[in-house]
């Protein structure tokens, strides 16, 4: 008997073909966002689950599925899943790493481009009949090239924006947990490490990369913001809730800084409504690793990741391996 999957949203039907080779599957090809109830429902009875950031895979929602043995992310982010609950509950975590960091690294050039230069503000005015002359002082923004470029999170996406910098001649400056080595630091154009204040200070442009947890909650709020050049632009590819949304948009409106590029909200899709008031600021809707090809990687090492966990093997991807012996070293 095949093992029994839920894919809680709509994926790529070539993925659902290559799942169902190994597995029987309940999938959502109709793409409806199941509420905790409606996924607990659904969960029961079955062996692996291929989830997307959407879904939150809680400790009630594990209690309630004690046959599953695997969690199949199909994102780099897991702050969706209770990772300790599921160690303690015997069951494998992985996630897609590596196949977004470039696709990724370039909507945060596109974000920190369309609002430095103002480009999404600028094609509202034409698109609205506006322009009727050309001027001097229209839509003047701020230079990306020669400048410098402030990452916070440096991890493989962080480092490929970095990697960007080069052809624009810009200074690199970042803020991590840890420090990169010397050869990291050199392939990243250089980048400097500082502490998260000095970051601030002095980048002209700030990208936010790290990754959402507890300890990374508001990373950014009205503090922050004051320490920010007043033509400094903000971009954030990481999570919602990195940034006080409110603190942004006040300073936004007051001029605390000039711009923000922003992919994802606190409690996206359902953001602030106060961006939609401001001219400085450049929106998309949680699309950083939206390629084709992209996507495509992501499901098919999500896919790849439940077939070996399910199969006996490790899962290249596994974010518990402790989770391992809890499991009498059998997988
Ligand atoms: C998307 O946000 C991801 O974490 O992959």
């Amino acid at each position: 008997m095949k093992p029994k999957i839920l894919v809680t949203r709509a994926v790529f039907p070539e993925i659902i073909e290559l799942l169902s080779g190994h597995f029987e599957v309940e999938s959502n090809q109709a793409d409806e966002v199941y509420g905790e109830q409606e996924l607990r429902r659904r969960l029961q009875g079955k062996d692996g689950l291929f989830s997307n950031p959407t879904d939150r895979v809680s400790a009630e929602l594990l209690a309630g599925a004690p046959g599953l043995k695997a969690v199949c992310n199909m994102a780099v982010g897991y702050n969706n899943i209770d990772v300790a609950a599921a160690t303690a509950a015997g069951v494998m975590v992985t996630n897609t790493p590596d196949v977004l960091n470039e696709t990724t690294a370039d909507l945060g050039w596109a974000l920190l481009m369309a609002a430095a230069r103002r480009v999404t503000e600028s094609e509202h005015y034409l698109r609205g009949g506006l322009w009727k002359k050309w001027s001097y002082d229209g839509f003047l923004g701020a230079d990306v090239y020669g400048s410098t470029l402030g990452i916070v999170g440096m991890g493989r996406i962080g480092q490929a924006i970095a990697r960007r910098s080069i052809g624009f001649d810009m200074k690199v400056v970042y803020h991590n947990r840890s420090r990169l080595s010397a050869e990291q630091e050199a392939y990243a154009n250089n980048a400097q490490y500082l502490s998260k204040e000095e970051l601030l200070r002095s980048a002209d442009h700030v990208v936010l990369v790290l990754p959402y947890s507890p300890a990374s909650h508001h990373t950014i709020g009205a503090a922050e913001l004051a320490l920010m050049k007043p033509t400094a632009t903000l971009v954030n590819i990481a999570r919602g809730g990195i940034v006080d949304d409110a603190a942004l948009i006040d300073a936004l409106k007051k001029g605390t800084i000039a711009a923000a590029g922003l992919d994802v909200f606190e409690n996206e899709p359902a953001f602030n409504p106060g961006f939609l008031e401001l001219k400085n600021v450049a929106l998309t809707p949680h699309i950083g690793s939206a390629s084709r090809p992209t996507r495509m990687a992501m499901a098919s090492t999500a896919a790849k990741n439940l077939i070996a966990a399910m199969s006996g093997a490790v899962p290249p991807n596994l974010l518990n391996p402790e989770v391992l012996a809890k499991r009498g070293g059998h997988v």
